[in-house]
């Protein structure tokens, strides 16, 4: 068990958590302006949400041949997702297995792993190949050696990983969800757009920011208004692994919309935009749907992955562009609020303050909520 000194502001955040537990819409307030600010309290979600849950590193596509790899840092953890030429998709800690040098950098494709050091090699399985001038070794054997395979599965053509050598059933805790999304059949959307960024404001404010319909006619009066307005969200019952909501079309939108052919007409004049906590939201829409994956760089800064998938091979270069136009220059209006937000968070004066009615806000007290069952819990505090 985790332990604490008096001092450590870290029991005062749980014991706030565990205050909301279980409490009424109706009586949500937004978390005090410290839960965003304070570095300690980064490092525990960090250490008891990404390095413990399961977490959406990106989209099958990109690692769709053979030999595709990519690498990144997860909170301090240096990963590798290969599909390796045996045919299966892994994460493998990349983390050589002599002295522990970073492996593999940046993305492509390979039929091997060189790490630069001493120039082990490694194949896409994260089998230890080859090893110099090794032979003298007696307690060494390079077919016994290999990088850390980590957990993994894919889901609707997502790629999740898990840190945690004992992880949760991620389908089974995802079948609610699924049941609500999947006629859209993300697994067959086509990745079209795809961007690495940082955001200067808290992990939870992007989260939250992606996962509320409140905002989307005020800020986005000139975009995501005119086809999504404020009005037409509606709150979707929480589960253990997810939260959402759906949002209509006005009638504006041109009827020329496409979607998968298992969907209903309801479903097809409808967004559904879900959150699995701790870094991944998606906002499915028939056509094409966006999503994010986010995790924590320090209290105050984000790294999100940014991408668009596509239903159908029908489209133009130019409708993808307009596609990708739109959700840039929204994107744009959040990052630009998102600062400004943080920067609130951070005043001393910055009191909670009272979250608007289900449909419009309900998924930030169900993100409140998903905090206070996984970091409400007591911790022993040890007296100094
Ligand atoms: S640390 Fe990788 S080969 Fe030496
Ligand atoms: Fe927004």
């Amino acid at each position: 068990m985790t332990q604490y000194s008096a001092s450590h502001p870290d029991p005062m955040f749980r014991k706030t958590l565990r205050s909301i537990r279980g409490r009424d819409y109706e009586q949500g307030f937004s978390l005090p302006g410290t839960f965003y600010t304070d570095p300690t309290w980064t490092q525990t979600e960090c250490d008891e949400l990404f390095l413990r849950d399961w977490f959406c590193v990106g989209r099958v596509e990109e690692v769709g041949k053979p030999g595709d790899f990519f690498s990144f840092d997860h909170v301090g953890q240096p990963i590798l997702v290969v599909h390796g030429h045996d045919g299966v998709i892994r994460a493998l800690a990349n983390v050589c297995r002599h002295r522990g040098t970073v492996v593999a950098s940046g993305s492509g494709n390979t039929r091997k792993f060189l790490c630069p050091y001493h120039h082990w090699a490694y194949d896409t399985t994260g089998q230890l190949l080859n090893a110099p001038h090794m032979e003298s070794h007696q307690a060494f054997d390079i077919k016994n050696c290999r990088l850390k395979e980590l957990s993994s599965e894919t889901w609707q053509g997502f790629i999740f990983v898990n840190l945690n050598p004992r992880p949760a059933n991620l389908k089974k805790e995802l079948a609610p969800l699924e049941k609500i999304i999947r006629n859209y059949h993300l697994e067959e959307m086509s990745l079209r757009y795809l961007a690495d960024e940082v955001w200067d404001t808290n992990w939870k404010c992007l989260l939250e920011n992606f996962m509320e319909g409140y905002h989307l006619t005020p800020l986005h009066r000139d975009t995501l208004h005119k086809v999504n307005p404020s009005r037409l969200c509606s709150h979707l019952k929480p589960g253990k692994r997810h939260f959402g909501y759906s949002v209509g079309f006005t009638s504006r939108l041109p009827d020329d919309r496409i979607g998968h052919p298992d969907l209903s007409e309801q479903e097809m004049d409808t967004c559904v935009m879900f959150a699995m906590p701790p870094g991944l939201t998606v906002g499915i829409g028939s056509d094409y749907s966006s999503f994010l994956c986010l995790r924590p760089l320090s209290p105050s800064r984000v790294s999100v992955k940014l991408g668009l998938i596509f239903h159908g091979d029908h489209w133009s270069q130019q409708e993808v562009d307009n596609a990708i136009e739109l959700f840039q220059h929204t994107m744009e209006e959040d990052k630009q609020v998102l600062l400004r937000v943080q920067q609130g968070l951070g005043s001393r004066f910055h009191q909670p303050g009272p979250l608007a009615s289900r449909d419009l806000e309900g998924t930030i007290w169900d993100f409140y909520q998903y905090l206070s069952r996984n970091l409400g819990a007591v911790k022993k505090v040890v007296k100094s």
